[in-house]
């Protein structure tokens, strides 16, 4: 935990921004393999959801806020794809809904590269396309809505440096590094780390996957007989490290830093003394179906929804976190 005076720098950084406040954490149903919609079939409209994986807690929360805010709205039908994390199966997920001819469509795709050519070719068709979390290349689709990785990622850095006022040696676990929430969550940190005595020992990708950062962690471990602490670029990887460490007995040694922050994983790691410290990811879910009513209703919509995101120590979860800057107020 950080500790007097550099707290109150911490703090300082944020402080100098606007507070933001809005979204938070929802409570949606898990299991959403599919919702009918009850109304008639000429006033049925018809959503795909697109979805990359259901193997983290994350997903399955952001598939919930997607049913959760449907469930209000008995003239959608949405239709859920898990591609399972293969990105060729998410590639013709897409093309089935294309093919199906869906009235919206909404994606929240494993990786850029290869899945930008398929969702430009929903939108060239005509079909409005909804983006989450994960950014494709280009600007061919209707929004994007996620949080601000970078603002996290240096959220995470200032805090570690603070942390670390004496310097330390840190590993980092990072997302799979051809999506955009690895890339920017990686860079964001180094330059929140700019200016400290901080060494980042080890770094690997874990392609978001708890069993890779474990087995990575161990690496680490084997390799280094002092970590300060473990910036990991969620919260299933920090988890993984934490039982890694805690294996060889030396959990207590360093300290754990974690992102997404979903009440029944991250905000119960701080709660429980694994995370010193967790960043709130909204999944965005609630937020496209508005949008899709909007597109549906013939109204325009933003390119971008940028969703705001608060970090939670042990110190301050009872009171509901605090938020980080807005990325207007952060340029
Ligand atoms: C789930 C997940 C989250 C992470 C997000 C980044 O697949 O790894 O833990 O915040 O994806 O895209």
């Amino acid at each position: 935990m950080i500790k007097g005076k550099s707290i109150y720098c911490f703090m300082a950084w944020l402080l100098c921004v606007a507070v933001v406040t809005g979204c938070g954490g929802s409570n949606a149903p898990e299991d959403t393999s599919q919702v009918v919609g009850q109304a008639p079939d000429n006033a049925r409209k018809v959503i795909g959801m697109s979805q990359c994986n259901l193997a983290e807690p994350w997903r399955v929360q952001m598939n919930g806020d997607i049913a959760a805010a449907a469930a209000a709205h008995p003239e959608l039908d949405v239709q859920f794809k898990d591609a399972q994390n293969d990105t060729l199966v998410q590639r013709s997920h897409i093309e089935e809904f294309v093919n199906q001819g869906v009235d919206v469509l909404i994606c929240s795709p494993k990786e850029a590269g290869p899945l930008t050519e398929p969702l430009k070719k929903a939108f060239d068709a005509g079909i409005p396309v909804i983006i989450l979390d994960r950014a494709v290349q280009g600007d061919s689709y209707t929004q994007f809505i996620g949080a601000d990785n970078k603002i996290i990622g240096e959220a995470a850095g200032r805090w570690v440096a603070e942390a670390l006022k004496e310097g330390g040696k840190i590993v980092e676990l990072k997302g799979l590094m051809t999506s955009t929430p690895g890339q920017d969550r990686n860079s964001g940190f180094r330059k929140g780390l700019e200016g400290s005595a901080v060494e980042v020992v080890f770094e690997a990708d874990m392609q978001w996957l708890e069993p890779e950062a474990r087995k990575e962690m161990e690496s680490a471990l084997a390799r280094f007989d002092k970590i300060d602490l473990v910036y990991a670029h969620n919260d299933p990887a920090a988890h993984g490290a934490w039982l890694a460490a805690k294996a060889a007995g030396r959990e207590n040694e360093m300290r754990f830093v974690g992102i997404d922050g979903l009440p029944h994983e991250g905000l119960q790691y701080v709660r429980e003394g694994i995370l010193d410290v967790c960043f709130e990811y909204p999944t965005g879910g609630g937020q496209a179906i508005d949008t899709a009513l909007k597109l549906l209703a013939g109204e325009s919509v933003p390119k971008t929804i940028v969703l705001p995101s608060r970090f939670f120590t042990p110190e301050n979860i009872e009171g509901g976190g605090a938020w980080l800057p807005s990325p207007a107020a952060a340029q």
